[in-house]
């Protein structure tokens, strides 16, 4: 069967990868693609965990009839019903209509809720399992362990025991399309490091504490296998994906290094950007990561932002507040309680000001934020005294981010 991947003998991967999509969840940019992984397993019942996106059914549906061949599907795990995972529930109850579906107390009103299944036959075959309770295939077993608001109030994850797979949905999970390899030895990894990272802040960031609690109630299964429903497959450096997961649901940066982000109308809030980022080099800051706010998308700012401790944020004045391509981002770090990072201000306010004003009121939202260093705001065109201001900010906080690297 092609385009299908063991796993081990008898677990199969007949995830699809989504190039099309333009923006996952209808937001955020799927510019190096998704994949929805699905999983498969044969044994003397067979079991599939979780479906994929409907606009990719039709290739998932041929792989599941392609490695059953003449056998039909016993069980559905339902791991999580965002439609991303479960958009192809119908078309499986439909192809298979004995199957049973499994899932939690909260799966079943949610998938009523989504896709009205009150005409499948399948209304009636629903096993509903606790947090605990297994299934057995025959030689493989399926552990079912719930992780709330990882990503959503019903998500749980399976741990089939025979092989120590874990089958994680979400969790662990990455954007970027599976170009080739499936496994995290076959891949590059610096680059699904970048959008596991960016998958992790923007989708589940704000979930830390339930992150934790799921890694804690994890950490006692003997996993030899995390398989996701987006991105790679870990079975070689399992320990690398979990120590990623434990920072980044603790919201503890990775690397010292300084995200500035910017919105400037006219290119004076730019220049004294430019001033900043010029003066922490000099103060031997090697990662400096610019994003002017209007250009690049917020995605790829806080997931950068989530891996550098210093953030330095300037806006200019637009109707006495900060300008609108920032303060989205403003509003997803003060959503998701940012802490732990050092913040600096600058601003231009020409008549009434407000940019400057605005990031203030977030930055005093934040309990795990250290403002470093005086606020600076500019009318105009910053003058020579601006400069020496501006610059002072970045000695500030360069002197913070030295004083932690001791
Ligand atoms: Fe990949 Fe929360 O769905």
């Amino acid at each position: 069967m092609h385009n299908v991947e063991n796993l081990t003998e008898d677990i199969f991967w007949i995830g699809v990868n989504d190039r099309k999509t333009q923006r996952f969840e209808n937001y955020l940019p799927l510019d190096k693609g998704v994949s929805y992984n699905s999983y498969l397993i044969l044994d003397e019942k067979v079991a599939l965990i979780d479906t994929v996106e409907i606009g990719t059914s039709e290739s998932f549906l041929e792989k599941l009839e392609g490695v059953l061949g003449d056998r039909k599907v016993d069980y559905l795990i339902i791991n999580h019903m965002e439609p991303d995972h479960a958009g192809a529930i119908k078309d499986v109850i439909r192809l298979y209509p004995d199957i049973m579906l499994v899932g939690n107390a909260k799966t079943f009103p949610m998938l009523d809720a989504f896709y009205d299944c009150s005409k499948e036959r399948c209304m009636n075959n629903r096993m509903v399992i606790k947090d605990g309770d297994t299934l057995e295939l025959g030689k493989h077993t399926l552990n079912f362990a719930m992780v709330p608001m990882v990503h959503w109030p019903e998500s749980m994850v399976t741990f089939e025991s025979f092989t120590g797979t874990l089958f994680s949905n979400d969790a662990f999970g990455s954007f970027g399309s599976l170009d080739g390899g499936i496994f995290d030895d076959q891949l590059n990894l610096d680059f699904y490091e970048d959008e596991m990272r960016r998958y992790y802040s923007n989708i589940v960031g704000k979930y830390g504490v339930q992150t934790q609690n799921a890694i804690k109630k994890l950490s006692g299964l003997d996993i030899k296998c995390i398989a996701p429903c987006h991105g790679p497959i870990w079975r070689t450096d399992i320990a690398k994906v979990i120590k990623h997961y434990d920072a980044w649901s603790k919201m503890e940066p990775e690397s010292e290094g300084v995200v500035i982000v910017y919105g400037s109308m006219y290119g004076n809030t730019e220049k004294m950007a430019n001033s900043i980022a010029s003066q922490l080099a000099k103060e031997g800051i090697v990662n400096i990561k610019m994003y002017d706010a209007s250009k690049t998308d917020h995605s790829y700012i806080i997931s950068d932002i989530w891996k550098y401790q210093g953030l330095i944020i300037g806006s200019c004045s637009h109707n006495n507040a900060v300008y609108p391509k920032v303060q989205p981002i403003l509003s997803k770090l003060q959503n998701y309680g940012l802490k732990n990072r050092y913040l600096g201000i600058f601003g231009n306010m020409m008549w009434s000001g407000g940019g400057v004003r605005g990031i203030q009121a977030f930055a005093d939202s934040l309990r795990g934020v250290e403002v470093i260093g005086e606020s600076v705001e500019v009318k105009g065109t910053p003058k020579p005294a601006d400069y020496a201001k501006l610059e002072a900010i970045a000695i500030a906080m360069a002197d913070k981010l030295k004083e932690v690297r001791k």
